[in-house]
C-alpha cells in the first residue's frame, strides 16, 4: 500500500512537472463502465470471434457483424462515462494533459468531457452507407431506430457501416496525425487500460520514447512495452484514480 502510494506520488510530480503530457487510453478504461474490453478471458473476441471487426469478414458476412452490433455496439451508448472518464476531464480542465487519445469506440471520453480527444479507430456514433454515402448520427434517436429497424440498411436498400477502423483499413488520416504529433512532442506519455499489442496505435508511446518522454503505464496484465516504462502500474484503473484524486492536491 505504502509503496503504491509512493510511486503514486512519483507518477503525479512528473505530470505536474510536464508541460506537454499525453495520454492513450484503451478498453480497459470503459470495462468499469460496462463494455467488456476485446482480449481478456470474458472480452469481445471470446464472445464474438477475433474477427469481428475484420473487414473481410464484414463484406463477406454483414449480417453476422450487425448480430453482433445490436448486442455489442449499440448498447454502448446506453453506458455512461465512469471515475477514470472523469478523472482524465479534470485532468485536461487543470492543464495538467494536453491531449487525449483514445482507440475506444464508444466515445466516452468527450461525454465526460475531455475536449482535445483524438479517437484514433474511429467512433460508433456515425454509420455511413456504403453505396450512396448518407450519413447517420444514431445519437440521434429516429436514426438510431431507423439503423434497426431495417436491419443497418441504408434508404437506399444498401449496407451501412460505423465510422470505426476495422481490421485491414487505414486509420482516419486526421486524427492519428494529430495523435502522433501529440506523442512525439511530449515529455510525459501516460497508457491506460491498453494491452498495447495493436498497431500503429503501439507505436505512439515509442515516438514518444524516442524524444526522451517518460512513459507510464497503467494496465492489469503485462504489455509489450513494460520494459521501457518509468512506472508500470499493473493495478486496477478506479483504484489508481482513486489515489490520484485524494493525492492530486496536495503535491
Ligand atoms: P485490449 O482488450 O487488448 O486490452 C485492454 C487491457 O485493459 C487488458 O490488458 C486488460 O487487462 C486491461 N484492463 C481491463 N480492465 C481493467 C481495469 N479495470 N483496470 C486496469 N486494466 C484493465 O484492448 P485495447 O488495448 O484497447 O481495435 O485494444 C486495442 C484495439 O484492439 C481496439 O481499439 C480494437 C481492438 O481490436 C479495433 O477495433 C480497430
Amino acid at each position: 500500500m505504502e509503496k503504491v502510494e509512493g510511486l503514486i506520488k512519483i507518477f503525479l510530480t512528473n505530470l505536474k512537472n510536464s508541460k506537454r503530457a499525453v495520454v492513450l487510453t484503451g478498453a480497459g478504461v470503459s470495462v468499469p463502465s460496462g463494455i467488456p474490453d476485446f482480449r481478456s478471458p470474458n472480452g469481445l473476441y471470446a464472445k464474438y470471434g477475433q474477427d469481428i471487426f475484420d473487414i473481410e469478414m464484414f463484406y463477406r458476412d454483414p449480417d453476422r457483424f450487425y448480430d453482433f452490433a445490436r448486442e455489442g455496439l449499440i448498447t454502448m451508448l446506453e453506458v455512461q462515462p465512469n471515475k477514470v472518464h472523469y478523472l482524465l476531464a479534470k485532468l485536461e480542465d487543470k492543464g495538467l494533459i494536453k491531449g487525449l487519445i483514445t482507440q475506444n469506440i464508444d466515445g466516452l471520453h468527450i461525454i465526460a468531457g475531455n475536449k482535445n480527444v483524438a479517437e484514433i479507430h474511429g467512433s460508433i456514433r456515425i454509420w455511413n452507407c456504403l453505396k450512396c454515402g448518407k450519413r447517420y448520427e444514431i445519437l440521434n434517436i429516429d436514426n438510431k431506430n431507423y439503423l434497426l429497424d431495417n436491419n443497418f440498411r441504408c434508404s437506399c436498400g444498401s449496407l451501412t457501416k460505423p465510422d470505426i477502423t476495422f481490421f485491414g483499413e487505414m486509420l482516419p488520416l486526421e486524427e492519428f496525425s494529430k495523435a502522433q504529433r501529440w506523442a512525439e512532442n511530449s515529455d510525459v506519455f501516460i497508457t491506460m487500460g491498453t494491452s498495447l499489442v495493436v498497431y500503429p496505435a503501439a507505436q505512439l508511446p515509442i515516438y514518444a520514447l524516442r524524444n526522451n518522454a517518460k512513459l507510464f503505464i497503467i494496465n492489469k496484465g503485462e504489455t509489450p512495452l513494460d520494459k521501457y516504462a518509468t512506472i508500470k502500474f499493473d493495478t486496477d484503473l478506479i483504484e489508481f484514480c482513486t489515489y490520484i484524486e485524494e493525492l492530486i492536491d496536495s503535491l
